[in-house]
């Protein structure tokens, strides 16, 4: 190749200086990154390059002529270097620039993310009931629901051939002789914690129940109550009262009021159905039916062998689906049922 290095001996002129340079000048422009400015400058500048080998004549210039040599040739590598120094700054913005653009990270476009979900709003109920009755010095009980025949019936005094045994359409689960039901209430709590704590008691057991009942929008099969059990001395329908008002003001307001109408349940005497009252419930202001409750009946007391002469108590049971839907106004239970996002989201992303 004619321009490769050689160490032939080149004679200097101003032509030969023009050209060193304008070839190392052509160089540099065509360089297009740092990596090929480099080999560039290796062949125009170092040793064994044009200018290189004219410099290294000077040594052979007559003396009276080595000023003017010496300022031809140093001027050509003055240009030269300059030259360099300013391709390389070029070339090294270019790059960064390049660089940033490539990593540039858009601080405000939202990160592709896969939906977090929401709580479902019965939970969310269910432990806002279990925060104000705990706020009332009130323990959380628990069961089971997959139950006995036993705590789901006999021990609440339903008679083997009570009517009521019927009044609560129940999934009995194979082999029948087991006489294991999918508890109907959460009522059979009553007796496990009558059995399992000292009195006095103040429970509140939220939980899953199960029905035969139609899937329409007031009914489910499986569905949640929340149960309140007091057993203590002197207990009277006048705490039930207060308790449960206080507990309808906490869930839906200063103006909710509550009311009993006589009923019957076999495990409560007397027994009442509680009413629930608010100016703004959909449909407007008017009384809907909340739950059940009742002074616990001595029998169940003795079933559990808590003496009735000494201790009384009173029990309630309400749905928490019914309490959502008069409180938040939802037309259809089986919503609450179906699991779809759509539907939780309206009632918050608390996780
Ligand atoms: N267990 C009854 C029901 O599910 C409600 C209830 C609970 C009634 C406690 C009285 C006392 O219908």
């Amino acid at each position: 190749m004619s321009d490769a290095p050689s160490n032939d001996p080149v004679e200097i002129t101003a032509d030969a200086v023009d050209a060193a340079v304008a070839e190392a000048l052509a160089a540099f422009a065509a360089a297009s990154d740092t990596a090929e400015l480099k080999a560039a400058r290796n062949a125009h500048t170092a040793e064994g390059s044009p200018l290189a080998r004219l410099n290294a004549q000077l040594r052979n210039v007559p003396n009276d002529q080595k000023a003017a040599f010496g300022k031809l040739v140093g001027q050509a590598r003055g240009r030269v270097n300059q030259a360099l120094a300013a391709r390389e700054t070029e070339l090294a913005e270019a790059e960064t620039a390049a660089k940033l653009e490539a990593e540039r990270v858009d601080i405000t476009a939202l990160a592709p993310r896969t939906r977090v979900g929401a709580r479902h709003p019965i939970s969310l109920l269910q432990e806002e009931i279990a925060d104000l009755f705990v706020g009332m010095g009130w323990e959380i009980a628990e069961g089971p629901e997959l139950e006995h025949e036993w705590f789901n019936f006999d021990a609440l005094n339903f008679a083997p051939d009570h009517p009521a045994r019927q009044m609560q359409d129940t999934f009995l689960v194979d082999p029948v002789a087991r006489h294991l039901v999918m508890r109907t209430h959460t009522s059979p709590v009553q007796v496990r914690s009558m059995l399992e704590r000292e009195v006095p008691i103040y429970i509140l057991c939220p939980g899953r129940v199960y029905r035969t009942d139609e899937f329409d929008a007031t009914h489910l099969p499986a569905f949640t109550q929340f149960e309140g059990l007091v057993i203590d001395k002197g207990i009277t329908m006048a705490n039930l009262k207060g308790t449960l008002d206080h507990a309808a003001k906490v869930l839906f307001g200063a103006e909710a009021k509550t009311r009993f109408r006589t009923n019957y349940f076999p495990f409560t005497e007397p027994s009442a159905e509680l009413d629930l009252w608010h100016p703004t419930f959909p449909g407007g202001a008017r009384w809907i039916e909340w739950g059940g409750c009742g002074m616990v009946n001595p029998n169940v007391l003795r079933a559990a062998g808590i003496d009735p002469e000494v201790y009384s108590g009173f029990a309630f049971g309400m749905g928490i689906e019914r309490t959502l839907m008069f409180r938040s106004d939802v037309q259809d239970m089986r919503d609450m049922a179906e699991g779809d996002v759509r539907f939780s989201e309206q009632f918050g992303m608390v996780v």
